[in-house]
Parts: C-alpha cells; sequence; structure tokens
C-alpha cells in the first residue's frame, strides 16, 4: 500500500473541529517563541543610540554589538535539531525560554559593553533555537489538511513580535520623555526595552508545559502508547490510532539512517533535500528583507520623511507585513506553496527594481527628487507585502514539513542556522554597500529575487497535503 492510501486508511488530515481547538492552542503555545524571534531580533533597533551614548563607541562598534546576535542564532539554530532529536521537542522550548529569561535579565543590566555583548549572544542561541523547534514541532503535530496554516503561526508570531516590540519601545520611550536614556521605571529606557522580554520569556516556558511532546518524537524514541494518546489529541479519536501510528512507524523505519551523525559522516550533505532548505534560506535572506527592517528610519530619512516620522513608517511596514502574512496563512493550504511562492517572487522583483531605479537619482540635501521618493516609499511596502506573503510563511512552513522524520530536526537546524549566516551577511554588508551604491544594492537584491524563481520551478517540491511520511 502506497504511503498515501495508508494515510487515508488511517484518516491522517481529517481533523474533527472539537480537536482542531486544541491543535490551534498547541501550535500557537509552540509560536510564542517565533513572537519571542521577532520581538527580540527587534527590539535592540529602539536602543542603539543609548547604547552608543552610555559605552561611547563609534557606528562600527555598535553594528558589531548588534550583528554578533546573529551569530548566536546561528549557533543555537544548528544545535536545536540535535538536542530535540535527543531529548525532545519541549525540553528545547523549555531551554530556549530559560535563555530567553536569563539574557533579557543580562542585557538589561549589564556591567560592560562585553557583557551586553554576551547577553545578547545568549538571547540570540535562543531565538535560534526558537527559529528551529516551532516549525519543526508544529508540523508534527498538525493534520496535514491544516498544517500549513498551522505552520504559518510561527511567521505570524514573529511579525507580530516585530511589531509589538517597535510599540512597546514606542511607548516606553514616550514615557521617558522622548529619551532612549531618559528615566522609566527607576531605570533607562532602553535597559526597561531589553529587560521588558522577561514577561513573554516566561509566559512561553510556562505554555510549554501544558502542550504535549510531539508524537513523532515519541514514535522515534519507542513511546508508542504516548504517541497514540496525543495523535488522538490533535486527530481525533474517530481515526484508526493503530493504523497512523504504524504508518509513522513504518515510514521512520524505511527512512534511510540518517540521524545528526551523519552531517558528520558527510553522507547528510549530499542528500539534495538538505541543499534545497540551504537554498530556501539563503534566498529568503539575500533578497534583503531584514535591511526593510533593520534599516528602515534611514531609508525613510532618505525618501523625505522628518525622523520624528520615521517610527510611524517603521509601523506601518510592519503592519503591511502582517497583512501580507494573513494572506499567505489564508492562501498556503489552498494554493500551495510553491505558487506563492513564486507570486511572492515576481512581486518582490518588481518592488525591488522599482527602488533600485528611485535610488539611482541623485540625493539633493540628503533627500531624494519627490517623484522618486514617493517611488521608492511604496516600492518597500510593495516589496514587504510580497515576501510577507510568499518567502516569509512558505520558507518556515517547508522547512519545518518538507525532510523525512529522520531527519527534520537535524536538516532544519542546518537550514535555519545558513538562514542566520545569510541574515548576518546581509545586515552586515547593507551599511558599506549603501556608502558605496544604495541602487546597486538594491540591484543585488533584486537578481536573487529574479533568481529565486527558477530555483522554485526547478528544485522545490509541492508539499501542500500530503502526510510527513510521504516527505522526503
Ligand atoms: C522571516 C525571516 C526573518 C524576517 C521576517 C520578517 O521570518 O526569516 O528574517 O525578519 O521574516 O517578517
Amino acid at each position: 500500500m502506497t504511503s498515501s492510501a495508508q494515510a487515508q486508511k488511517s484518516g491522517a488530515g481529517t481533523a474533527h473541529p472539537e480537536h482542531l481547538g486544541r491543535v490551534v492552542f498547541i501550535a500557537a503555545s509552540a509560536a510564542m517563541g517565533g513572537f519571542l524571534f521577532g520581538y527580540d531580533s527587534s527590539v535592540i533597533n529602539g536602543a542603539v543610540e543609548a547604547i552608543r551614548d552610555r559605552y561611547d563607541i563609534g557606528s562600527a562598534a555598535l553594528a558589531q554589538v548588534i550583528a554578533i546576535a546573529l551569530i548566536g542564532c546561528a549557533i543555537g539554530a544548528a544545535t536545536a535539531g540535535r538536542v530535540a532529536d535527543r531529548i525532545g521537542r519541549i525540553r528545547v522550548m523549555q531551554i530556549a525560554a530559560v535563555l530567553f529569561t536569563v539574557s533579557a535579565i543580562g542585557s538589561a543590566l549589564p556591567f560592560s559593553l562585553y557583557d551586553l555583548a554576551f547577553w545578547r549572544v545568549v538571547g540570540g542561541i535562543a531565538i535560534g533555537m526558537a527559529s528551529v523547534i516551532g516549525p519543526a514541532y508544529i508540523a508534527e503535530v498538525a493534520p496535514p489538511a491544516y498544517r500549513g496554516r498551522l505552520g504559518s503561526f510561527q511567521q505570524a508570531a514573529i511579525v507580530i513580535g516585530i511589531a509589538v516590540s517597535q510599540l512597546v519601545n514606542w511607548g516606553i520611550l514616550n514615557a521617558a520623555g522622548g529619551d532612549q536614556r531618559g528615566e522609566v521605571l527607576g531605570l533607562e529606557a532602553w535597559q526597561v526595552m531589553l529587560g521588558i522580554m522577561v514577561v513573554p520569556a516566561v509566559l512561553y516556558g510556562l505554555l510549554s508545559f501544558t502542550i504535549p511532546e510531539s508524537p513523532r518524537y515519541l514514535i522515534s524514541v519507542g513511546k508508542r502508547e504516548r504517541a497514540r494518546e496525543i495523535l488522538e489529541q490533535v486527530e481525533g479519536g474517530k481515526i484508526d490510532l493503530d493504523a497512523r501510528v504504524t504508518e509513522i512507524e513504518t515510514a521512520m523505519h524505511s527512512e534511510e539512517k540518517s540521524r545528526f551523525k551523519d552531517l558528520l559522516g558527510g553522507s547528510f550533505f549530499f542528500k539534495p533535500i538538505v541543499w534545497v532548505g540551504i537554498g530556501l534560506s539563503v534566498f529568503q535572506q539575500f533578497v534583503g528583507i531584514n535591511v526593510a527592517f533593520y534599516y528602515s528610519a534611514t531609508l525613510w530619512q532618505s525618501v523625505g520623511v522628518d525622523p520624528a516620522d520615521s517610527f510611524f513608517y517603521s509601523f506601518t511596514t510592519s503592519i503591511i507585513n502582517i497583512v501580507g502574512t494573513v494572506i499567505a496563512m489564508l492562501l498556503v493550504d489552498r494554493i500551495g506553496r510553491r505558487p506563492l511562492a513564486l507570486i511572492g517572487s515576481v512581486g518582490m522583483v518588481i518592488g525591488l527594481a522599482l527602488e533600485a531605479w528611485a535610488f539611482s537619482f541623485d540625493l539633493v540635501d540628503g533627500k531624494l527628487p519627490a517623484t522618486q521618493g514617493w517611488v521608492a516609499l511604496i516600492a518597500a511596502h510593495m516589496f514587504v507585502l510580497f515576501f510577507a506573503l510568499s518567502w516569509g510563511v512558505v520558507v518556515w512552513v517547508m522547512l519545518g514539513e518538507m525532510f523525512p522524520n529522520r531527519i527534520r530536526a537535524a536538516a532544519l537546524g542546518v537550514a535555519a542556522a545558513a538562514q542566520w549566516i545569510a541574515n548576518w551577511a546581509i545586515t552586515a554588508s547593507f551599511p558599506s554597500l549603501a556608502d558605496w551604491n544604495l541602487s546597486t544594492t538594491y540591484v543585488i537584491y533584486t537578481v536573487f529575487a529574479a533568481l529565486s524563481i527558477p530555483f522554485v520551478l526547478k528544485f522545490v517540491k509541492e508539499t501542500k497535503g500530503k502526510s510527513l511520511e510521504e516527505m522526503g
């Protein structure tokens, strides 16, 4: 019997409404890690000026302190998969929650600049872990028919985290009279911005105690009965649970044995699917999405926006990001992952090419001419919208589901680590590239967005509607 026939026999993918509520809660709790990922990676934007001032450092040193967290992210992502295969998915969430908590406290109350950098790396490790464990866990508990939508909770949580951090920073800054070093709650504003992350971090930790371990992980460590109980919670009692457990077990045994040790042996990297994952990750970053977030204030100012209003425009970018994500959530299980990615790539090429055109004009008093300024503003929003409704959601969903069970966590870890390194390469190189030639910088991102189209057409297989046992 083919696995899809088996899946039909066992009733895979047919969650009952009463179970759907539980599944939504489970996926949303796991996605709290995504919220912290978005929050933590963007919160620092509100604190940079204060850090520069307090430690009396130049732009280059400041950029290092910011970028160093991304190295932590790569380390966290690379190790999370391996740890999750040993001790389970939930325990990894708990470790990440502890790291988020101590990093929030440590970076709010640092003894020195090095201490601050250290705690930002610790926070980075937590972000990296959360970036792997969320998609893997959600894909493993979700019924196939809803897996795309539930998997996109992770990206939804990331974009909400970014937006909430902007709002909270804005609120704290206002409370401090507009000065990042002004006093709020007995501390300086920037310390409160970093420290307040303790709240979602502790909540993430608490929620992780209320959700069940992944049935696929349990089966992989021989806990068949417990896995059966959890499948009953998430997929309903009306399916043939024994057939379902056996199906997962059989698929696991028939998959080539390729656990994390194969990473070192080399055979892992000969698997084309691992490279497709790495490719998806790298393209997602090489279109320059985080330049739009990390450097948004600079962009708005060069198109003539008053610095005082740049918060407003950065926030509108976040709202567009959320709108695009909701569109993707509605479409990902209907039209599929590949068509969404392709639509997004086309939209991103147009948006980025328009930005490249607008920035090819000379700045007058640090600003673009009026028409080009408007084009740049609209094009930047269009780019974020198309990214959000495609690559933002599709990549995290696919990384969670596209790998065979046995290598899922390890392969996702490698792909996510590649993504963090690519993120670092783009954000660290942007200031120098922009100084050299902003228009050409956008041409480079346009080329990557264009290349993502043949990449998807040739290498990416549709995963919509398939059970995890059919992947690979
Ligand atoms: C995706 C990317 C992340 C980016 C975010 C923006 O999650 O992986 O790097 O910041 O989208 O919405």
